[in-house]
């Protein structure tokens, strides 16, 4: 009997997520005649059975297109908002998996969807991931997709907020996705020639910062760009996060447990306004108007760069030859111009961050940028 596929897209979307269906589709199709089975909205078309087939004339034409075909989800197999209540529809996946009589499952997804992928593997089903993801904090790859057009946007942003910021003498913030990793902020920093750079890796001063602008408008730059990564954190916070993080650890009283926690909690809701407090504090210390710039999702709309279509296509022709091969069990990453695929083991739970030695950071340095610490690459 033919052989079928099926393939979702979960976590959020990428630009070059079609690209990748089309990648493997294609070839299962054209070079291994296997059929392919859409699942929509990431693990919950699995688990609710809402398929899309994925014939040769629905894979064609999507190579360019943003967002995903299937649709996504952040929807994790184990603990699944069904009918009002979290379910673990584990059971219920593995059952569909075999009534679609699937040979095996790929799983397009960034850090959570490999997690969630071993989960499936260990429940016994045969799957395969991508590595995707705008943040490109994934383990064992050298990239992933979607990053390369993020940058692109990002990069753009920069590049026009210089002539407002210059044009008005002000200072801009511009916050850029990415989650816990730094790497969108530093290249799109670099690319962009922002004046200061700013990532979760590397905890900030803001007496540097400062320092930084005002010497800049010594030397008559009487405008400046911060390019910070959503999940930045000064040096005083994280010193207060981790000394609350002590305390919910080593307390014995519950009481003083829950007091922490509390402190905790409310400590990450002022964080969602970190961007604009920073841009105050500068606008207040170095006496330049301040203004912020959340790029937000615009990061993952829209076209896929070239090199996207490029590194999707790759991934998924790869992926298409290992299923053929009955290999599973495993992530397609890319290495140099090569693929390798890696055990899922290795990847699900490691993420991969800009390690303070690297040469981006020196880089940034060289050419002036600030990066708002003075940690060097030897901590
Ligand atoms: O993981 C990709 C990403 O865009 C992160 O950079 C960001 O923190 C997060 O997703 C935003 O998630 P959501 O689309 O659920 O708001």
């Amino acid at each position: 009997m033919a052989k079928t596929i099926g393939i979702l897209t979960a976590g959020g979307d990428s630009p070059g997520l079609n690209a990748a269906i089309r990648g493997v589709g294609k070839t299962l199709h054209e070079i291994y005649k296997i059929r392919v089975i859409g699942f929509r909205d990431g693990f919950r078309g699995l688990a609710e059975n809402k398929t899309l087939q994925l014939e040769p004339n629905t894979l064609s034409g999507i190579l360019t297109i943003g967002g995903t075909i299937l649709g996504t989800s952040r929807d994790k197999p184990h603990r699944m908002l069904m009918d009002g209540e979290t379910r673990n529809m584990t059971d219920t996946i593995a059952a569909n998996y075999h009534a679609h009589q699937l040979d095996a499952l790929v799983c397009l997804g960034g850090g959570g969807t490999q997690k969630n992928a071993l989960k499936l593997k260990q429940a016994g089903l045969k799957i395969l991931t991508l590595p995707k993801t705008i943040d490109n904090d994934v383990a064992l790859t050298d990239t992933t997709i979607g990053f390369d057009t993020a940058i692109g946007i990002a990069t753009e942003a920069i590049d026009r907020l210089h002539s407002t910021a210059h044009s008005h003498h002000r200072i801009i913030v511009v916050e850029i996705m990415g989650h816990k990793a730094g790497w969108l902020t530093l290249s799109a920093g670099i690319a962009g020639g922002a004046d200061v750079i700013l990532i979760p890796e590397l905890p900030y001063t803001i007496e540097l910062v400062v320092e930084a602008i005002l010497q800049r408008v010594k030397k008559g730059k009487n405008f400046s760009i911060v390019a910070v990564a959503e999940g930045t954190m000064s040096e005083k916070e994280i010193a207060t996060l981790r000394t609350l993080e002590g305390q919910i650890e080593a307390s014995e009283d519950k009481m003083d447990r829950k007091k922490a926690r509390d402190k905790l909690t409310r400590m990450e809701a002022k964080r969602a306004n970190h961007t604009l407090r920073l841009a105050q504090q500068l606008e207040m210390f170095t006496g330049l108007e301040s203004r912020v710039t959340i790029l937000g999702h615009l990061q993952r709309g829209g076209t896929p760069s070239a090199a996207d279509r490029l590194l999707a296509t790759r991934l998924g022709s790869a992926c298409a030859d290992l299923i053929a091969a009955n290999v599973h069990g495993v992530m397609v990453a890319a290495r140099g111009a090569k693929t390798q695929p890696v055990p899922l083991e290795d990847v699900a739970g490691q993420r991969k961050l800009v390690p303070i030695d690297h040469p981006w950071l020196e880089n940034a340095r060289r050419v002036g940028t600030c990066i708002g610490s003075s940690v060097d690459d030897k901590g």
